[in-house]
């Protein structure tokens, strides 16, 4: 069917200003479909109206990561958030490299938990130019900008090493020899690494008997882990207590204690951090004797965050994880809610 023209133009003029009109048309509408193409879900092509969430993870050291990592892919499919994940294998070029490209692909929320604290200015820079969001989860940044992120997300470190110490204090209250105190440091340079070493330390130093001895950084895995506390045993012969940053490199330690013809647990005390499933068996075993809990399971907190983020809603600039403290005989009652 033929449509008639509303306005027949019959002078050059009223032509000339018909063609304008149409060429204005024109330009309005293709402007209108490129703001819908941005609204749709991180203008990559998808359409399909979901919010779109680039988040770097760390990699697959631990097993907090591997819980972590599935908390993060299991929310975001419940929440409906379409999740671009990346793996940096625990090199931090490679999340950067993860968050330019989530850049590019213009997503609408960006979220990573740092591999170190520093480096991060230029490329959360970019992101802001952007307008591309950024949520921390688990581990922060060290920057003197705090506009370039919009929420950080996960535990308090310092209070996991203060809470370590605590049990230690109480251990030994009564008695006045030295303890001498190994340490399973985290990834160097790494949030949980250099704050769970301070607030250790800001316990223990206030008492002289605390000598911490030895103290090395093992990665967070459990290879590394046996492998520092091979090289502790061979070069100290009166280890009291063993402070790992986390349950992967105590469980590492165990192997390398035992090897060595000695009890973990009775030996040497063992303070972990963390809480995964088998540092509670090896807890009710007798060979760790405290575990500092820090909660992987933050999908469904950083899911409310990016809907929020996505609905033009405030967010609180710290969001805290509540945690505990289980002692080897309150495990093999807590065991069976372990969630990871
Ligand atoms: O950032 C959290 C820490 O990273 C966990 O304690 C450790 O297990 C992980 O690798």
């Amino acid at each position: 069917m033929r449509h008639e023209p509303l306005i027949e133009p019959s002078t050059n003029k009223e032509k000339h200003v018909l063609k304008k009109l149409l060429t204005t048309l024109a330009t309005a509408s293709l402007a209108l479909s490129a703001l819908a193409a941005c609204g749709d879900g991180g203008g990559d092509g998808s359409g399909d109206g979901k919010t779109v969430l680039g988040f770097a993870q760390v990699g697959a050291e631990s097993a907090w990561r591997t819980a972590n990592t599935t908390s993060i892919q299991e929310s975001a499919a419940a929440a409906g958030i379409e999740l671009k994940f990346s793996d940096a294998q625990q090199k931090q070029e490679n999340q950067i490299k993860a968050i330019r490209s989530f850049i590019q692909q213009r997503v609408d929320v960006i979220a990573f938990s740092p591999i170190v604290e520093t480096g991060w200015d230029t490329v959360l820079k970019e992101a802001k130019d952007a307008k591309i969001p950024v949520v921390l989860t688990d581990r922060a940044v060290d920057s003197a900008d705090d506009s370039l992120y919009v929420t950080f997300l996960g535990s308090d470190f310092v209070e996991e090493g203060r809470r370590a110490a605590n049990w230690l204090v109480e251990e030994y209250k009564d008695s006045d020899e030295t303890v001498n105190i190994v340490e399973l440091q985290g990834t160097t340079g790494s949030a949980p690494a250099i704050d769970r070493k301070t607030g250790f330390e800001e316990i223990t130093s206030a008492d002289p008997k605390f000598q911490t001895i030895a103290s090395q950084a093992a990665d967070f895995t459990r290879a590394k882990g046996k492998e520092v506390m091979q090289a502790f045993l061979s070069a100290n012969k009166d280890i009291d207590v063993l402070y790992a940053h986390n349950d992967d490199m105590a469980l590492g330690a165990i192997q390398a204690i035992e090897e060595a013809g000695l009890k973990p647990g009775e030996d040497i005390k063992i303070i972990s951090v963390d809480g995964v499933k088998d540092a509670f068996v090896a807890m009710t075993e007798g060979k760790i004797n405290v575990v500092v809990e820090c909660n992987p399971l933050l999908g469904p907190q950083l899911m409310d965050v990016v809907a929020k983020i996505a609905a033009g809603q405030p967010t609180e600039k710290r969001i805290l994880t509540e945690e505990g403290v289980f002692t080897m005989d309150q495990a093999a009652a807590e065991l069976p809610n372990r969630k990871y």
